[in-house]
């Protein structure tokens, strides 16, 4: 009688559990797999908010003037006339394959060089971001070209794979020469989970820094805490690839402002330098462009897009790939499990394992990933640990795809060949598994 009982508590846990996923999750596998509602949207109100952001986020802006207000703004200068050029399907973005082609769905930082190797300052006639469009009348800032260095890495068993290191060169400058400038190029990451990573419980995430290596296992991480002016209080950044971002709100705003020009209550200055003067003066589409209701809506459109569910789990070699990922240490930043505050809201967020496959800590990556570019707390070899959830689906998503920050992988194997500092010892752990294991481990990525 015992046995039964517990039997039937067991099952109504685990009934209780999937209930709680299934909530936040979904099974499509479509081009539209990043793009669902999460099933806990259950009323003709909620859908409805969820399709007016969807429309903010795959909408073209205007420039303005224009006769429709509530979608112009665009500009002066830009990078993108919508969000969903750089996250195309809420995936991910790709760097052009040479200098001759267009970035589509990646952009250029800019810094001048300082003393101070956690913070640099913006360009003083650029800004902090290459805006490669403009409206008429004012001149574009110029053009990012991509080129690559080439070289071959030898795996165990003898395959082989080869690599490309980007580096970049501005031409055409709109505004004078460049000078002594710092550059970072970035893709659009896919947006996955955005809602649930604001809600990670705070303790999780401090739990797993380990500044000065205590433990010894080549692997220290931190916080990028960042202070808030206004309180002046501190608080752990969570989005971008540096975590130097607190809210999703302000990441939020801080793309409408500087890749589409569009001022919002948070962000209500245009994107001009001092000296950028057309910019300064050209019209403007409101004050701010960008309504508290649209940014409302946006957000709200991020924080409900569903979390693809795994998928494969129960095949025998993304059981293997799962082992052999934390064989080969990568759980010691991907963190596979997390737990959301007890606190989050709505209350559906509170208090649920997730799996986003990161510590959401800083880590040196090493020389070779490095961009050299001091930025927002982090230092130019530290990247925030990549999220993995939907990475599996990467591919469905998005005609064409990169991975690491600046999109030089073209597959999930060039990422790993790619860590180095605290990543070193896994990918060399990588490079000399057996092909096999190799393989298995590439599709449990693949199953995420
Ligand atoms: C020109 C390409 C581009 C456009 C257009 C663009 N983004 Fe992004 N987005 C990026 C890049 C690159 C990053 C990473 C930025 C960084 O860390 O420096 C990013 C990061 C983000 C993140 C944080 C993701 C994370 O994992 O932390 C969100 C959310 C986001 N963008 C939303 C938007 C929204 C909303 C819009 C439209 C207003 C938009 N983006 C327009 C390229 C773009
Ligand atoms: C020391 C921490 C650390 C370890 C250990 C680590 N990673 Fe990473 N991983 C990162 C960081 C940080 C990035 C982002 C680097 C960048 O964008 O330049 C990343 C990026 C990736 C990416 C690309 C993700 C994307 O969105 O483009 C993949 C795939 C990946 N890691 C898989 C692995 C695997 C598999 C292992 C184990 C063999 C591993 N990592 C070990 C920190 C780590």
């Amino acid at each position: 009688m015992m046995r039964l009982f517990a039997l039937i508590f067991i099952g109504i846990v685990l009934s209780a559990k999937v209930y709680a996923e299934d909530l936040l999750e979904t099974t499509e596998l479509s081009r539209r797999a990043l793009s669902m509602p999460m099933p806990l949207l259950d009323s003709e109100q909620k859908l409805g908010q969820f399709a007016a952001g969807r429309s903010l986020f795959n909408q073209m802006w205007v420039i303005a003037p224009s006769s429709d207000e509530d979608i112009d703004g665009l500009g002066p200068l830009y990078n993108s006339i919508s969000c969903l050029a750089c996250h195309s399907g809420n995936g991910r973005g790709h760097a052009p394959d040479g200098p001759t082609e267009k970035m589509r769905s990646m952009l250029v930082r800019l810094s001048i060089p300082g003393e101070n190797p956690f913070h640099s300052e913006p360009h003083l006639v650029y800004g902090g971001q290459l805006q490669e469009f403009a409206v008429p009348g004012v001149p574009a800032e110029g053009r990012a070209e991509i080129h690559y260095e080439y070289s071959t890495i030898a795996l165990s068993e003898g395959e082989t794979v080869t690599l490309r290191k980007p580096s970049i060169k501005l031409v055409n400058p709109g505004y004078g020469e460049f000078g002594e400038v710092l550059t970072s190029a970035r893709i659009g990451p896919a947006l996955v989970g955005m809602g649930l990573v604001e809600m990670i419980d705070k303790q999780e995430i401090l739990s797993w820094q380990d500044a000065d290596d205590a433990n010894a296992d080549g692997i220290s991480g931190r916080v990028n805490w960042i202070i808030d002016d206004a309180t002046l209080t501190r608080k752990i950044g969570r989005f971008g690839y540096k975590a130097s971002i607190v809210s999703l709100n302000e990441q939020i705003a801080s793309a409408f402002q500087a890749d589409l020009g569009l001022t919002s209550a948070l962000f209500p200055e245009e994107n001009c330098s001092d000296v950028q003067l057309a910019c300064q003066q050209a019209v403007s589409g409101g004050k701010p462009e960008l309504t508290a209701e649209q940014l409302q809506a946006v957000s709200f459109y991020l924080q409900f897009l569903a979390v693809p569910a795994p998928r494969d789990q129960s095949k025998p070699e993304v059981i293997r790939g799962r082992a052999v990922f934390d064989e080969a240490g990568c759980t010691a930043c991907h963190r596979p499990q997390i737990k959301t505050s007890s606190t989050a809201k709505p209350a559906a967020f509170a208090n649920r394992l997730i799996a986003p496959y990161s510590d959401y800590l800083l880590h040196d990556m090493g020389e070779e990933l490095s961009d050299h570019r001091p930025d927002s707390g982090a230092t130019g070899a530290e990247w925030r640990t990549a999220p993995l959830w939907g990475i599996g689906l990467a591919e469905k998503v998005g005609d064409r795809v990169g991975y690491l920050h600046d999109g030089r992988a073209t597959t999930l194997l060039e990422a790993i060949l790619w860590h180095g500092g605290e990543g070193q010892k896994s990918r060399d752990g990588v490079i000399n598994m057996p092909k096999a294991d190799r393989d298995a481990l590439l599709q449990f990525l693949k199953s995420l």
